[in-house]
């Protein structure tokens, strides 16, 4: 049994937590989250600042109003969402609104809400969001994302969350920004042009992307500030700031804020409201996704296959099969003996629900979990192969303060008889 407090939770603790309680279900350290916000908020000492939580890495009611309450607004990315933050006490004017293809009801909504900004990802879109002013008989803030088109090499992490480069769906190309600045000036009686934004990736281990794609704005937001100094107010530099999974990122987020603030500030920048837009890394290494073993699994003539099968499967935690993640597994009841490799795998039909190979004991563990799950780990489970979603759990201080427990089976199957 692993009892490394180093990683957050006691075995003991997570063992008391799923008495009685259908398994899997995520486990929430809600103090560690906090810490990590104030942290965040912090860096900027005292410098004008939005520290705008990227509310799909983990939309928890109790996670945002944690969140919410240690200084962060919220950067969302749908209307749902929107709605979400804002219930949970974020304030409009810390709330930005990102996204490709928004629909009309979501940016009347936006509008209506009085939100930080709209971010628009495409020159189309500032005609559609001032004709939706228009409608409302009101102004829309706007922002303008704008896509630092790195070199795709140049942004060191996984390429299903690589967004800067010009080949990427996110953002107006630098070389058309001059189109986009017409536009604003064309619709300047519905739209307020408030700022420019960028986003180059996800899980960044190095400052290198993250100041390459400041750098490649800076200009922009320079021309932004001359076309339309009265209004505009706001450069956000975007999230993306790695956790450690295992193969170490020697980074905290506030690195990323103090490597980039320099750069805003040498360029006469430094007074604007800098806005970032973290998810993962405020919540990522604060869950721990717990599992029951529901068996093991040997092959007599070929002794090196061992597989561990576990109650969670990819629908409660996509990372691995979606982008070859590992999360490390700690064994937290049960097991004895020496470490060995075992292959461990979840219930799904289909080979990528495989959680991968861990060093876990000969005899095998009863409860294990998966660490590091807080970011897209909920908000990515699914119910697929007829699977419930499933439970959470929130602790704060030593004791359970929110409980969700995992659906009954019943819900997927009275859903189904309806369709
Ligand atoms: N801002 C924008 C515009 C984004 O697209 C994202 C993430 C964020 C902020 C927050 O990034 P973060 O600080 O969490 O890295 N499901 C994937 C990650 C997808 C990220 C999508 N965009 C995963 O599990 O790794």
């Amino acid at each position: 049994m692993d009892d490394d407090r180093a990683w957050g939770w006691s075995c003991a603790d997570l063992v008391e937590i799923s008495r009685g309680r259908d398994t899997p279900f995520y486990a929430h350290d809600l103090d560690g989250m906090k810490h990590a916000a104030k942290a965040l908020v912090a860096s900027f000492s005292g410098a004008s600042h939005l520290v705008a939580y990227a509310v799909k890495a983990n939309s928890s009611g109790t996670v945002l109003r944690t969140l919410f309450e240690a200084g962060t607004g919220a950067d969302v990315v749908s209307g749902s969402e929107m709605e979400l933050a804002l219930r949970c006490g974020a304030r409009p004017s810390d709330v930005v609104f990102s996204g490709v293809g928004k629909t009309d009801a979501e940016i009347d909504a936006a509008i209506g809400a009085g939100v930080a900004s709209i971010h628009v990802e495409s020159i189309e879109e500032i005609a559609r969001v001032a004709a939706r002013a228009n409608a409302l008989g009101t102004r829309a803030n706007v922002s303008v994302r704008v896509n630092p088109s790195l070199a795709k090499e140049a942004i060191a992490t996984h390429a299903h969350v690589a967004t800067g480069h010009d080949e990427a769906k996110f953002g107006v190309l630098a070389d058309d920004m001059p189109h986009a600045f017409a536009s604003l000036r064309r619709h300047r009686e519905w739209v307020v042009p408030v700022g420019v934004s960028a986003h180059v990736g996800s899980q960044l281990t190095e400052l290198e992307p993250y100041l390459a794609s400041t750098r490649a704005i800076v200009p922009i937001a320079l021309e932004f500030r001359r076309q339309f100094a009265s209004t505009m107010g706001m450069i956000d530099t975007g999230g993306g700031f790695g956790i450690d999974y295992g193969k170490g990122c020697i980074l905290q987020p506030s690195d990323f804020v103090r490597a980039v603030r320099p750069l805003l500030e040498s360029a006469g920048l430094g007074d604007l409201r800098h806005a970032i837009e973290p998810g993962r890394c405020l919540v990522g290494s604060f869950v721990v996704l717990v599992s029951r073993v529901l068996q093991t699994k040997t092959s007599p003539s070929r002794p090196e296959l061992r597989w561990l099968l576990v109650d969670a499967g990819m629908n409660d935690l996509l990372r691995p099969a979606l982008y070859q993640a590992n999360h490390r597994v700690a064994a937290i009841a049960g097991g004895s003996g020496a470490l060995v490799p075992w292959r461990v795998v979840g219930p799904v039909c289909e080979s990528s629900d495989d959680f991968g190979l861990h060093e876990l004991p000969a005899e095998a563990p009863s409860l294990v979990c998966f660490r590091d799950a807080g970011a897209y780990g909920f908000t990515m489970a699914s119910r697929y192969n007829g699977r419930a979603l499933p439970g959470e759990v929130f602790v704060s201080g030593g004791i359970v303060v929110g409980d969700v427990r995992r659906e009954p089976c019943e819900t997927w199957v009275s859903d189904r008889l309806r369709a």
